[in-house]
Protein backbone atom coordinates (compact mmCIF):
# COMPACT_ATOMS: atom_id res chain seq x y z
CA UNK A 1 0.00 0.00 0.00
CA UNK A 2 1.10 3.66 -1.19
CA UNK A 3 2.50 4.93 2.44
CA UNK A 4 -0.02 8.10 2.14
CA UNK A 5 -3.33 5.81 1.92
CA UNK A 6 -2.32 4.00 4.79
CA UNK A 7 -1.72 7.35 7.06
CA UNK A 8 -5.37 8.31 5.59
CA UNK A 9 -6.20 4.82 6.36
CA UNK A 10 -4.88 4.70 9.99
CA UNK A 11 -6.99 5.77 12.67
CA UNK A 12 -6.88 5.07 16.01
CA UNK A 13 -9.47 2.62 16.97
CA UNK A 14 -11.90 2.34 19.83
CA UNK A 15 -13.13 -1.05 19.34
CA UNK A 16 -11.09 -3.54 17.44
CA UNK A 17 -13.00 -7.15 15.85
CA UNK A 18 -12.25 -9.90 18.50
CA UNK A 19 -12.72 -12.37 16.13
CA UNK A 20 -9.63 -11.26 14.14
CA UNK A 21 -5.66 -12.20 15.35
CA UNK A 22 -2.83 -10.47 13.40
CA UNK A 23 -0.46 -13.04 12.23
CA UNK A 24 2.76 -14.11 13.23
CA UNK A 25 4.44 -12.80 9.93
CA UNK A 26 2.83 -9.63 10.27
CA UNK A 27 3.50 -9.32 13.92
CA UNK A 28 7.14 -9.73 12.87
CA UNK A 29 7.33 -7.18 10.57
CA UNK A 30 6.20 -4.50 12.72
CA UNK A 31 8.02 -5.57 16.01
CA UNK A 32 11.02 -5.01 13.23
CA UNK A 33 10.26 -1.87 12.28
CA UNK A 34 10.29 -1.23 16.42
CA UNK A 35 13.85 -2.67 16.85
CA UNK A 36 15.05 -0.78 13.72
CA UNK A 37 13.65 2.18 14.92
CA UNK A 38 16.61 4.95 15.73
CA UNK A 39 17.03 6.45 19.15
CA UNK A 40 19.68 8.87 20.59
CA UNK A 41 23.00 8.03 20.98
CA UNK A 42 22.04 4.41 19.78
CA UNK A 43 21.02 3.37 22.92
CA UNK A 44 17.41 2.22 22.79
CA UNK A 45 17.02 3.07 26.18
CA UNK A 46 13.11 0.72 26.15
CA UNK A 47 12.28 -2.54 25.85
CA UNK A 48 9.10 -3.82 24.51
CA UNK A 49 6.71 -6.19 25.96
CA UNK A 50 3.36 -7.74 23.87
CA UNK A 51 1.04 -9.13 25.40
CA UNK A 52 -0.57 -12.10 23.29
CA UNK A 53 -2.68 -14.45 25.69
CA UNK A 54 -6.02 -13.99 26.33
CA UNK A 55 -5.42 -14.14 29.90
CA UNK A 56 -2.59 -11.46 30.01
CA UNK A 57 -4.90 -8.79 27.85
CA UNK A 58 -7.67 -9.93 30.31
CA UNK A 59 -5.19 -8.81 33.49
CA UNK A 60 -4.43 -5.63 31.74
CA UNK A 61 -7.87 -4.23 31.40
CA UNK A 62 -8.23 -2.48 34.86
CA UNK A 63 -5.01 -0.17 34.19
CA UNK A 64 -6.82 1.37 31.56
CA UNK A 65 -9.14 4.12 31.76
CA UNK A 66 -11.21 3.36 28.55
CA UNK A 67 -10.42 -0.93 28.01
CA UNK A 68 -12.58 -0.71 25.17
CA UNK A 69 -9.50 -1.31 23.04
CA UNK A 70 -7.65 -4.14 25.84
CA UNK A 71 -10.73 -6.30 25.67
CA UNK A 72 -10.97 -6.45 21.64
CA UNK A 73 -7.92 -6.28 20.65
CA UNK A 74 -5.26 -9.34 19.33
CA UNK A 75 -1.93 -7.83 20.67
CA UNK A 76 -1.29 -5.65 23.09
CA UNK A 77 2.32 -3.43 22.99
CA UNK A 78 3.61 -1.64 25.86
CA UNK A 79 7.20 0.25 25.05
CA UNK A 80 8.86 0.59 28.59
CA UNK A 81 11.31 2.77 28.92
CA UNK A 82 14.56 2.53 31.27
CA UNK A 83 15.60 5.18 33.27
CA UNK A 84 18.87 3.98 34.70
CA UNK A 85 21.54 4.16 32.33
CA UNK A 86 24.57 2.65 34.65
CA UNK A 87 27.95 2.28 33.29
CA UNK A 88 27.70 -1.05 32.91
CA UNK A 89 24.28 -0.76 30.10
CA UNK A 90 26.72 1.69 28.29
CA UNK A 91 29.87 -0.38 28.28
CA UNK A 92 27.58 -3.42 26.56
CA UNK A 93 26.77 -0.88 24.15
CA UNK A 94 29.96 -1.04 23.37
CA UNK A 95 30.77 -4.25 23.27
CA UNK A 96 28.03 -4.77 20.90
CA UNK A 97 29.29 -1.97 18.17
CA UNK A 98 32.70 -3.84 18.66
CA UNK A 99 31.72 -7.31 17.32
CA UNK A 100 29.21 -6.16 15.50
CA UNK A 101 31.14 -3.52 13.53
CA UNK A 102 34.45 -5.93 13.73
CA UNK A 103 36.22 -2.18 15.33
CA UNK A 104 38.82 -2.26 18.47
CA UNK A 105 36.99 -1.10 22.12
CA UNK A 106 39.77 0.92 22.17
CA UNK A 107 39.09 2.85 19.13
CA UNK A 108 35.30 3.56 20.38
CA UNK A 109 36.76 4.89 23.79
CA UNK A 110 36.58 8.92 22.78
CA UNK A 111 33.05 8.12 21.52
CA UNK A 112 32.23 5.97 24.91
CA UNK A 113 33.43 8.89 27.22
CA UNK A 114 31.65 11.56 25.77
CA UNK A 115 28.29 9.17 25.96
CA UNK A 116 28.76 8.60 29.52
CA UNK A 117 29.62 12.44 30.27
CA UNK A 118 26.54 13.30 28.83
CA UNK A 119 24.39 10.59 30.42
CA UNK A 120 25.81 11.67 33.64
CA UNK A 121 25.03 15.01 33.75
CA UNK A 122 21.86 14.32 33.49
CA UNK A 123 19.25 14.37 36.07
CA UNK A 124 17.20 11.10 36.85
CA UNK A 125 13.73 13.35 35.56
CA UNK A 126 15.67 14.31 32.20
CA UNK A 127 16.98 10.70 31.99
CA UNK A 128 13.14 10.00 32.13
CA UNK A 129 12.05 12.40 29.86
CA UNK A 130 14.74 11.91 27.20
CA UNK A 131 14.35 8.03 27.61
CA UNK A 132 10.00 8.61 26.98
CA UNK A 133 10.93 10.47 24.08
CA UNK A 134 12.52 7.36 22.08
CA UNK A 135 10.20 5.07 22.87
CA UNK A 136 7.76 7.46 21.09
CA UNK A 137 9.61 7.42 18.09
CA UNK A 138 9.26 2.93 18.54
CA UNK A 139 5.61 4.18 18.81
CA UNK A 140 5.55 6.19 15.51
CA UNK A 141 7.58 3.50 13.78
CA UNK A 142 5.13 0.50 15.00
CA UNK A 143 1.97 2.46 14.07
CA UNK A 144 3.62 3.34 10.68
CA UNK A 145 4.55 -0.39 9.84
CA UNK A 146 1.26 -1.57 11.24
CA UNK A 147 -0.48 0.12 8.31
CA UNK A 148 1.58 -0.65 5.96
CA UNK A 149 0.95 -4.24 6.93
CA UNK A 150 -2.92 -3.20 7.12
CA UNK A 151 -3.20 -3.89 10.70
CA UNK A 152 -5.32 -1.44 12.74
CA UNK A 153 -3.84 0.18 15.93
CA UNK A 154 -4.91 2.93 18.78
CA UNK A 155 -2.00 4.27 20.70
CA UNK A 156 -2.50 4.50 24.38
CA UNK A 157 -1.50 6.83 26.77
CA UNK A 158 -4.61 6.24 29.18
CA UNK A 159 -3.78 3.66 31.69
CA UNK A 160 -2.67 3.81 35.11
CA UNK A 161 1.14 3.79 35.95
CA UNK A 162 1.36 2.42 38.93
CA UNK A 163 -1.05 -0.99 37.82
CA UNK A 164 0.24 -1.54 34.71
CA UNK A 165 4.03 -1.09 36.12
CA UNK A 166 3.02 -3.67 38.10
CA UNK A 167 0.77 -6.11 35.83
CA UNK A 168 3.95 -6.73 34.13
CA UNK A 169 6.45 -6.87 36.75
CA UNK A 170 8.60 -4.26 36.10
CA UNK A 171 11.39 -2.57 38.46
CA UNK A 172 9.68 0.64 39.09
CA UNK A 173 13.00 1.88 40.24
CA UNK A 174 14.47 1.27 36.72
CA UNK A 175 11.52 1.59 34.23
CA UNK A 176 8.08 2.13 33.84
CA UNK A 177 5.76 1.72 31.02
CA UNK A 178 5.82 4.78 28.73
CA UNK A 179 3.55 4.07 26.17
CA UNK A 180 1.28 1.60 24.62
CA UNK A 181 0.02 0.42 21.73
CA UNK A 182 -3.00 -1.88 21.03
CA UNK A 183 -3.13 -4.03 17.08
CA UNK A 184 -5.89 -5.73 15.56
CA UNK A 185 -8.27 -4.97 13.19
CA UNK A 186 -10.95 -2.64 13.07
CA UNK A 187 -14.82 -3.61 14.10
CA UNK A 188 -17.44 -2.76 11.68
CA UNK A 189 -18.90 -1.15 14.82
CA UNK A 190 -16.55 1.54 15.54
CA UNK A 191 -18.09 4.60 14.02
CA UNK A 192 -14.82 6.53 14.60
CA UNK A 193 -13.42 5.09 11.47
CA UNK A 194 -16.30 7.19 9.70
CA UNK A 195 -14.69 10.40 11.04
CA UNK A 196 -12.87 12.70 8.75
CA UNK A 197 -9.16 13.70 10.11
CA UNK A 198 -9.22 16.55 11.93
CA UNK A 199 -5.91 18.22 11.42
CA UNK A 200 -4.31 21.83 11.00
CA UNK A 201 -3.94 23.17 7.33
CA UNK A 202 -0.36 23.15 5.96
CA UNK A 203 -0.43 27.06 6.42
CA UNK A 204 -0.34 26.46 9.99
CA UNK A 205 1.63 23.13 10.65
CA UNK A 206 4.70 24.09 8.25
CA UNK A 207 6.99 26.88 7.70
CA UNK A 208 9.21 27.51 4.98
CA UNK A 209 12.23 29.76 5.94
C1 LIG B 1 0.77 9.25 22.35
C2 LIG B 1 -0.70 9.06 22.09
C3 LIG B 1 -1.52 8.63 23.13
C4 LIG B 1 -2.87 8.39 22.90
N1 LIG B 1 -3.64 7.87 23.90
C5 LIG B 1 -4.91 7.48 23.62
C6 LIG B 1 -5.68 6.78 24.59
O1 LIG B 1 -5.25 6.52 25.71
N2 LIG B 1 -6.93 6.39 24.25
C7 LIG B 1 -7.46 6.63 23.00
O2 LIG B 1 -8.58 6.23 22.74
N3 LIG B 1 -6.75 7.31 22.07
C8 LIG B 1 -5.50 7.72 22.34
N4 LIG B 1 -4.75 8.37 21.38
C9 LIG B 1 -5.33 8.63 20.06
C10 LIG B 1 -5.51 10.12 19.74
O3 LIG B 1 -6.61 10.62 20.41
C11 LIG B 1 -5.64 10.23 18.21
O4 LIG B 1 -4.44 9.85 17.62
C12 LIG B 1 -5.99 11.64 17.74
O5 LIG B 1 -7.23 12.06 18.23
C13 LIG B 1 -6.03 11.69 16.21
O6 LIG B 1 -6.95 10.76 15.69
P1 LIG B 1 -6.57 9.56 14.73
O7 LIG B 1 -5.40 8.84 15.36
O8 LIG B 1 -7.78 8.67 14.73
O9 LIG B 1 -6.22 10.10 13.39
C14 LIG B 1 -3.41 8.64 21.61
C15 LIG B 1 -2.57 9.11 20.59
C16 LIG B 1 -1.23 9.29 20.82
C17 LIG B 1 -0.34 9.72 19.67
Amino acid sequence: MNYLDALNKRYSVKKFDPEKSVSADALYHILEAARLSASSLGLQPYKIIIAQSADMKEKLIPAFYNPSQISTCSHLIAIVSKNDIESKYIGAYFTQISETRDVSLESLNPFRESISKHIDRLSTEQVITWADKQCYIVLGNLMFAAALENVDTCPMEGFKQDIIDEILDLDITKEKVAVTLALGYRSEEDDFQNLKKVRKPNEKLFKFI
